[in-house]
């Protein structure tokens, strides 16, 4: 990274002020159902103890209205799972305007966007956020590609240097995107091209096999340049024909090579249908809905990355919320995992279909950010980043 780590400079025994991403899906009875990204944060938050430092943690939870912070919305069941994790006491504070070091040497504010300016990237809130610390150490790296307060306006008020999660998510996404061994492959799934259309056109450009999956391969495969397939009752984005047009041309262009699930596909009627059939992709029935692929495309997908060293992932291959749609998805995952592919998994679904298959640890690198993954994969900036020290 061209940016300066937290390793770079000398915080021995400082305030820091530290900037994590703890949104994490908590339980209504408050139990915290995943806690993967307080985990992320431990590097960072071990090293900086180590060096004597004190903190102030701080991060969102969710998308509420400033001034009107729900029970649901409160950052504390966070702030209980990290002083378990660390096994030291966390102070947690809800009154920003505190800034005096606390009784123990972590302090933990309440919901950042409960308040009116985060969002906003207000400097007046910044300078409330700069008052925690001598340093702004950023390692909220699922949010880095905001322009609020906590990401970029306090960045312009203190020394700020990336955290070990940040530095590690951008290095490994960049080489993979960047300086790939080849050949590279992706797999790009979800919903809808118009959501991945900067990756799309990057990946063309970087990579030497793109694989399509999700509801998205239907939009593809109902296309005349891809196949004009009858897709029955599935799910597609109509009005995306010039899109398709250009994504076709410029595929030709680049050599890149394209896997759609032109084999077979799974179909049932309707998303929560629990039975799966699977039928060639020429033979879709008016009432039937593509929900995965099927074995054949699978094997097709498997053939098409068999020589990849690099693989890029992003998106399911189908509906992953019915579990009988999840079937290609944890497929493709676990013989990508046996394999010794350098493997970098998107945040988001991606990163959740992965952890719930128990595979999290099996590939080099999951991101713990959705969009921001997405961002950076897509070859664009990403604010929270930027606004750190360059290297000297
Ligand atoms: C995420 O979960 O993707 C990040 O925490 C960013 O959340 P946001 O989309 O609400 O900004």
């Amino acid at each position: 990274m061209n940016k300066q780590t937290v390793r770079d400079i000398d915080v021995d025994g400082r305030r820091v002020l530290v900037r994590v991403d703890y949104n994490v899906p908590i339980d209504d009875d408050g139990s915290i159902a995943d806690d993967f990204r307080i985990e992320a944060s431990l590097p960072t938050l071990k090293y900086l103890l180590d060096k004597n430092c004190t903190l102030t943690v701080v991060s969102h939870l969710g998308r509420p209205e400033p001034g009107k912070l729900k029970e649901s919305e409160s950052l504390k069941p966070t702030a209980e799972r990290l002083s378990e994790l660390l096994g030291e006491a966390v102070d947690f504070r809800t009154d920003i305007k505190d800034s005096a070091p606390g009784e123990h040497r972590i302090v933990m504010l309440e919901n950042l966007r409960g308040w009116a300016g985060e969002e906003e990237n207000s400097e007046e809130f910044a300078k409330q956020l700069a008052a925690f610390g001598e340093i702004l150490v950023q390692d909220a790296f699922a949010v880095v590609h905001r322009e609020h307060a906590s990401l970029v306006g306090v960045a312009a008020l203190l020394p700020a240097v990336s955290g070990l999660l940040v530095e590690k998510e951008v290095d490994t996404i960049v080489k993979a995107m960047e300086s790939p061994d080849r050949p590279m492959g992706a797999i790009i799934g979800g919903a809808k091209i118009a959501d991945k259309i900067e990756l799309l056109d990057e990946l063309n450009k970087k990579a030497d096999m793109l694989i399509i999956g999700g509801a998205m391969a239907n939009t593809f495969l109902q296309d005349e340049n891809f196949g004009g397939f009858e897709i029955g009752s599935s799910l597609f984005e109509p009005g995306e024909e010039k899109t398709l047009a250009k994504l076709a041309e410029d595929f030709k262009q680049s050599g890149t090579k394209i896997v759609l699930p032109t084999k077979d596909v799974a179909v049932g009627h309707g998303v929560d249908d629990e039975t799966r059939e699977e039928v060639p992709t020429d033979h879709v029935a008016h009432q039937q809905w593509i929900l995965d692929i099927g074995k054949n495309s699978l094997s097709e997908i498997k053939k098409a990355l068999e020589p990849a060293k690099t693989v890029v992932w992003n998106g399911p291959l189908g509906y992953i919320e019915n579990s009988a749609f999840a079937w290609a998805s944890i497929e493709l995952a676990k013989w990508l995992a046996a394999s010794d592919k350098f493997v970098v998994i998107g945040g988001g679904d991606t990163a959740e279909f992965i952890d719930e298959a128990g595979l999290h640890d099996s590939f080099t690198h999951v991101s713990t950010g959705g969009g921001a993954s997405l961002t950076l994969m897509s070859g664009q900036s990403l604010p929270g980043v930027e606004a750190l020290l360059d290297k000297n």
